[in-house]
């Protein structure tokens, strides 16, 4: 792994801290620093210190979880992903599914969020959207840059980009654990909805997460709730 970026040791402590109910679960040390250097280089990057200072949303001010910060979606999702392999190793043992990295892979699917989630960055692009786009890029791209430009294994850096939509387009073929993660993410969204988990003051709030029913519907209904929000 590389570390090309001067990110100060107090980042690194407050993931650890925040992500430690799921960050525990992993059992190789390598892959919790993994996570643990991603997500503090993405937030240092992005004039974040700590993962809980990122709203607990599936977009900045969209789909926004009541008294939860963005440390709980990725340690539910990380938790749900672990459920899922656990019920299929239950059922077929000899299944090549890898927990540690089902884990990981739930904990850093978002990491690519702090740009979209700096209120500076998004007033830039509001200003020139066609200049840079609105955002630039996905959270997903940018999270499997962040992956990237650390060098991490390509079976943890696929999970971050292509967890939303983008594994539906462009022939793409997900991983194993980047299908759990890809559906665990999801779930936590629909299941806070259904609860009412989500708080309703926010737009779009009631859009219902159904990735493969009416889906263009979602994304102007998404991509609207992102732009009124400003
Ligand atoms: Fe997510």
């Amino acid at each position: 792994m590389k570390k090309p970026f001067p990110v100060p040791d107090s980042i690194r402590a407050n993931v650890k801290e925040d992500l430690s109910p799921m960050l525990g679960e992993i059992k190789d040390p390598q892959m919790r620093d993994y996570v643990v250097e991603a997500w503090a280089a993405s937030l240092f990057l992005n004039g974040f210190t700590a993962v809980h200072e990122l709203q607990g949303s599936g977009a900045l001010d969209v789909l926004v979880q009541k008294n939860a910060s963005q440390a709980a979606h990725l340690c539910g999702t990380a938790k749900i992903s672990k459920g899922i392999g656990e019920a299929l190793l239950a059922m077929y043992p000899a299944l090549p599914i890898d927990i540690d990295l089902l884990v990981a892979g739930g904990l850093l699917h978002d990491v690519g969020k702090p740009p979209e989630y700096n209120k500076d960055n998004r007033r830039r692009w509001m200003e020139k959207p066609y200049l840079v786009g609105n955002p630039p890029v996905s959270h997903a791209l940018y999270g499997y840059y962040i992956c990237m430009a650390l060098e991490l294994p390509l079976e943890l850096a696929c999970i971050p980009g292509v967890h939303c939509t983008e594994g539906e387009l462009h022939g793409i073929q997900r991983s194993i654990a980047a299908t759990i993660v890809h559906y665990a993410d999801w779930m936590y969204w629909d299941c806070m909805k259904v609860l009412g988990e989500l708080d309703a003051s926010f737009p779009y709030a009631d859009v219902i997460l159904a990735p493969y029913q009416n889906k263009t519907n979602y994304e102007e209904n998404f991509l609207k709730g992102i732009r009124l929000s400003e």
